[in-house]
Protein backbone atom coordinates (compact mmCIF):
# COMPACT_ATOMS: atom_id res chain seq x y z
CA UNK A 1 0.00 0.00 0.00
CA UNK A 2 1.77 3.29 -1.26
CA UNK A 3 2.83 5.53 2.22
CA UNK A 4 0.97 3.71 4.75
CA UNK A 5 1.65 5.37 8.53
CA UNK A 6 0.72 4.35 11.28
CA UNK A 7 0.19 7.02 13.71
CA UNK A 8 -1.15 7.30 17.40
CA UNK A 9 -4.91 8.32 16.68
CA UNK A 10 -5.64 12.02 17.27
CA UNK A 11 -9.26 13.70 17.81
CA UNK A 12 -9.05 14.89 14.01
CA UNK A 13 -8.91 11.19 12.83
CA UNK A 14 -12.29 10.18 14.11
CA UNK A 15 -14.69 11.27 11.62
CA UNK A 16 -12.77 9.07 9.51
CA UNK A 17 -12.09 6.28 11.54
CA UNK A 18 -15.98 6.13 11.89
CA UNK A 19 -16.08 6.19 7.88
CA UNK A 20 -13.93 3.42 7.63
CA UNK A 21 -15.81 1.76 10.52
CA UNK A 22 -18.96 2.16 8.60
CA UNK A 23 -17.58 0.01 5.72
CA UNK A 24 -16.11 -2.82 8.17
CA UNK A 25 -19.78 -3.17 9.57
CA UNK A 26 -21.34 -3.54 5.54
CA UNK A 27 -18.90 -5.94 4.79
CA UNK A 28 -18.67 -7.72 7.97
CA UNK A 29 -20.99 -6.94 10.72
CA UNK A 30 -17.86 -5.61 12.49
CA UNK A 31 -19.35 -4.32 15.19
CA UNK A 32 -22.44 -6.71 14.92
CA UNK A 33 -24.65 -3.87 15.70
CA UNK A 34 -23.73 -0.52 14.61
CA UNK A 35 -23.34 1.76 17.72
CA UNK A 36 -25.90 4.44 18.73
CA UNK A 37 -22.44 6.86 19.11
CA UNK A 38 -19.79 5.11 17.16
CA UNK A 39 -17.40 7.80 18.57
CA UNK A 40 -18.09 6.83 22.20
CA UNK A 41 -17.33 3.22 20.96
CA UNK A 42 -14.06 4.25 19.68
CA UNK A 43 -12.94 5.85 22.86
CA UNK A 44 -13.82 3.82 25.73
CA UNK A 45 -12.94 4.96 29.50
CA UNK A 46 -11.23 1.55 29.73
CA UNK A 47 -8.45 3.26 26.52
CA UNK A 48 -5.11 3.46 27.09
CA UNK A 49 -4.38 4.28 23.31
CA UNK A 50 -5.22 3.89 20.02
CA UNK A 51 -3.82 3.89 16.64
CA UNK A 52 -4.62 4.63 13.03
CA UNK A 53 -3.28 3.08 9.98
CA UNK A 54 -3.54 6.05 6.97
CA UNK A 55 -3.02 5.91 3.28
CA UNK A 56 -2.65 9.05 1.92
CA UNK A 57 -4.96 11.07 4.44
CA UNK A 58 -7.59 8.24 4.37
CA UNK A 59 -8.09 5.62 7.68
CA UNK A 60 -7.66 2.47 6.31
CA UNK A 61 -7.00 0.74 9.73
CA UNK A 62 -7.33 1.20 13.66
CA UNK A 63 -6.50 -0.66 16.65
CA UNK A 64 -6.85 0.09 20.65
CA UNK A 65 -4.95 -0.53 23.95
CA UNK A 66 -7.58 -0.81 26.50
CA UNK A 67 -7.19 -1.94 30.22
CA UNK A 68 -6.68 -5.44 30.14
CA UNK A 69 -10.23 -5.85 32.34
CA UNK A 70 -12.42 -5.26 29.41
CA UNK A 71 -11.40 -7.95 27.59
CA UNK A 72 -13.71 -11.03 27.33
CA UNK A 73 -12.49 -13.75 30.19
CA UNK A 74 -9.71 -11.79 31.70
CA UNK A 75 -9.53 -13.19 34.91
CA UNK A 76 -8.44 -16.86 32.94
CA UNK A 77 -6.02 -14.23 30.88
CA UNK A 78 -4.44 -12.80 34.08
CA UNK A 79 -3.74 -16.21 35.65
CA UNK A 80 -2.54 -18.01 32.26
CA UNK A 81 0.03 -14.92 31.98
CA UNK A 82 0.68 -15.21 35.31
CA UNK A 83 -0.21 -11.54 36.20
CA UNK A 84 -2.89 -9.68 38.02
CA UNK A 85 -5.73 -8.19 35.73
CA UNK A 86 -3.70 -4.70 36.23
CA UNK A 87 -0.90 -6.36 34.11
CA UNK A 88 -2.71 -7.12 31.26
CA UNK A 89 -3.64 -4.85 28.49
CA UNK A 90 -6.43 -5.27 25.90
CA UNK A 91 -6.19 -5.18 22.22
CA UNK A 92 -9.41 -4.10 20.59
CA UNK A 93 -11.15 -2.41 18.12
CA UNK A 94 -8.91 -3.80 15.38
CA UNK A 95 -10.28 -3.33 12.18
CA UNK A 96 -9.12 -2.82 8.06
CA UNK A 97 -11.13 -1.29 5.66
CA UNK A 98 -12.20 -3.71 3.14
CA UNK A 99 -10.20 -2.08 0.74
CA UNK A 100 -7.60 -2.31 2.39
CA UNK A 101 -7.02 -6.13 3.57
CA UNK A 102 -4.57 -8.64 2.48
CA UNK A 103 -1.64 -6.22 2.38
CA UNK A 104 -0.09 -6.93 5.73
CA UNK A 105 -1.82 -3.21 7.90
CA UNK A 106 -3.26 -5.08 10.79
CA UNK A 107 -0.10 -6.94 11.05
CA UNK A 108 1.92 -3.31 10.88
CA UNK A 109 -0.87 -2.10 13.51
CA UNK A 110 -0.51 -5.12 16.05
CA UNK A 111 3.13 -4.83 15.74
CA UNK A 112 2.54 -0.58 16.62
CA UNK A 113 1.13 -1.97 19.99
CA UNK A 114 3.05 -4.81 20.77
CA UNK A 115 6.39 -1.90 20.18
CA UNK A 116 4.59 0.66 22.02
CA UNK A 117 5.30 2.42 25.53
CA UNK A 118 1.47 2.75 26.26
CA UNK A 119 1.43 -0.31 27.34
CA UNK A 120 4.26 -0.04 30.08
CA UNK A 121 5.62 -3.85 30.06
CA UNK A 122 2.01 -5.29 30.53
CA UNK A 123 1.37 -8.52 28.71
CA UNK A 124 -1.34 -7.98 25.87
CA UNK A 125 -4.40 -9.99 25.47
CA UNK A 126 -7.93 -10.14 23.20
CA UNK A 127 -11.26 -11.54 22.59
CA UNK A 128 -11.98 -12.37 19.13
CA UNK A 129 -15.19 -14.05 18.17
CA UNK A 130 -14.49 -17.84 17.57
CA UNK A 131 -15.80 -18.47 14.10
CA UNK A 132 -12.51 -19.12 12.19
CA UNK A 133 -12.57 -15.99 10.14
CA UNK A 134 -9.67 -14.06 9.46
CA UNK A 135 -9.32 -12.56 12.31
CA UNK A 136 -8.87 -15.68 14.42
CA UNK A 137 -6.17 -16.59 11.58
CA UNK A 138 -4.63 -13.21 12.22
CA UNK A 139 -3.81 -13.87 15.61
CA UNK A 140 -2.55 -17.66 15.18
CA UNK A 141 -0.25 -16.82 12.19
CA UNK A 142 1.54 -14.13 14.27
CA UNK A 143 1.73 -16.91 17.44
CA UNK A 144 -1.27 -15.54 19.90
CA UNK A 145 -1.79 -18.22 21.95
CA UNK A 146 -4.86 -19.04 22.61
CA UNK A 147 -5.85 -19.72 26.50
CA UNK A 148 -9.70 -20.33 26.69
CA UNK A 149 -13.01 -19.78 25.27
CA UNK A 150 -16.94 -19.61 26.17
CA UNK A 151 -19.71 -17.95 25.60
CA UNK A 152 -19.16 -14.19 25.39
CA UNK A 153 -21.23 -11.90 28.23
CA UNK A 154 -23.03 -9.86 25.64
CA UNK A 155 -25.74 -10.88 23.50
CA UNK A 156 -26.56 -10.77 19.54
CA UNK A 157 -29.86 -9.06 18.52
CA UNK A 158 -31.28 -12.71 18.15
CA UNK A 159 -30.48 -12.97 22.01
CA UNK A 160 -27.96 -15.87 21.31
CA UNK A 161 -24.12 -15.48 22.74
CA UNK A 162 -21.15 -16.16 20.41
CA UNK A 163 -18.56 -18.12 21.57
CA UNK A 164 -15.56 -15.81 22.10
CA UNK A 165 -11.96 -16.83 22.83
CA UNK A 166 -9.38 -15.37 24.38
CA UNK A 167 -5.63 -15.24 23.55
CA UNK A 168 -2.36 -14.01 24.76
CA UNK A 169 0.63 -12.63 22.81
CA UNK A 170 3.51 -14.78 23.32
CA UNK A 171 5.92 -11.46 23.09
C1 LIG B 1 -9.19 -9.27 10.60
C2 LIG B 1 -8.71 -8.07 9.79
C3 LIG B 1 -8.39 -6.93 10.76
C4 LIG B 1 -7.44 -8.46 9.01
O1 LIG B 1 -6.92 -7.30 8.34
P1 LIG B 1 -5.84 -7.40 7.14
O2 LIG B 1 -5.11 -6.11 7.10
O3 LIG B 1 -6.49 -7.86 5.90
O4 LIG B 1 -4.88 -8.52 7.71
P2 LIG B 1 -3.54 -9.02 7.01
O5 LIG B 1 -3.34 -8.33 5.71
O6 LIG B 1 -2.45 -8.89 8.01
O7 LIG B 1 -3.89 -10.56 6.76
C5 LIG B 1 -5.01 -10.92 5.95
C6 LIG B 1 -4.63 -11.95 4.89
O8 LIG B 1 -3.75 -11.37 3.96
C7 LIG B 1 -2.57 -12.17 3.84
N1 LIG B 1 -1.46 -11.23 3.63
C8 LIG B 1 -0.91 -10.41 4.56
N2 LIG B 1 0.08 -9.70 4.00
C9 LIG B 1 0.14 -10.07 2.71
C10 LIG B 1 0.95 -9.69 1.61
N3 LIG B 1 1.90 -8.76 1.73
N4 LIG B 1 0.71 -10.28 0.42
C11 LIG B 1 -0.25 -11.20 0.28
N5 LIG B 1 -1.06 -11.62 1.28
C12 LIG B 1 -0.85 -11.05 2.47
C13 LIG B 1 -2.47 -12.89 5.13
O9 LIG B 1 -1.74 -14.10 5.00
C14 LIG B 1 -3.93 -13.15 5.46
O10 LIG B 1 -4.42 -14.31 4.80
P3 LIG B 1 -5.49 -15.29 5.51
O11 LIG B 1 -6.70 -14.48 5.89
O12 LIG B 1 -5.77 -16.32 4.48
O13 LIG B 1 -4.82 -15.84 6.75
C15 LIG B 1 -9.78 -7.62 8.76
O14 LIG B 1 -10.20 -8.73 8.01
C16 LIG B 1 -10.99 -6.95 9.40
O15 LIG B 1 -11.00 -5.73 9.61
N6 LIG B 1 -12.06 -7.74 9.67
C17 LIG B 1 -13.31 -7.19 10.24
C18 LIG B 1 -13.13 -6.68 11.66
C19 LIG B 1 -12.66 -7.76 12.61
O16 LIG B 1 -13.10 -8.90 12.55
N7 LIG B 1 -11.77 -7.36 13.53
C20 LIG B 1 -11.23 -8.24 14.55
C21 LIG B 1 -11.96 -8.05 15.82
S1 LIG B 1 -11.34 -9.16 17.08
Amino acid sequence: MPDLLIAPRHPAHLDRTVEALRLVHEKDRYPLVWPDDPKAWLTPDSTLGAWVALSDGVVVGHVMLVEGGAVEHADQLAEAAGVPLVGLAGVSRLFVAPAARGMGIASALLERVEDTPTRRGRRLALDVVDDDGPAVRLYERLGWTRVTQGPATWTTPSGTRPTSAAYLCPR
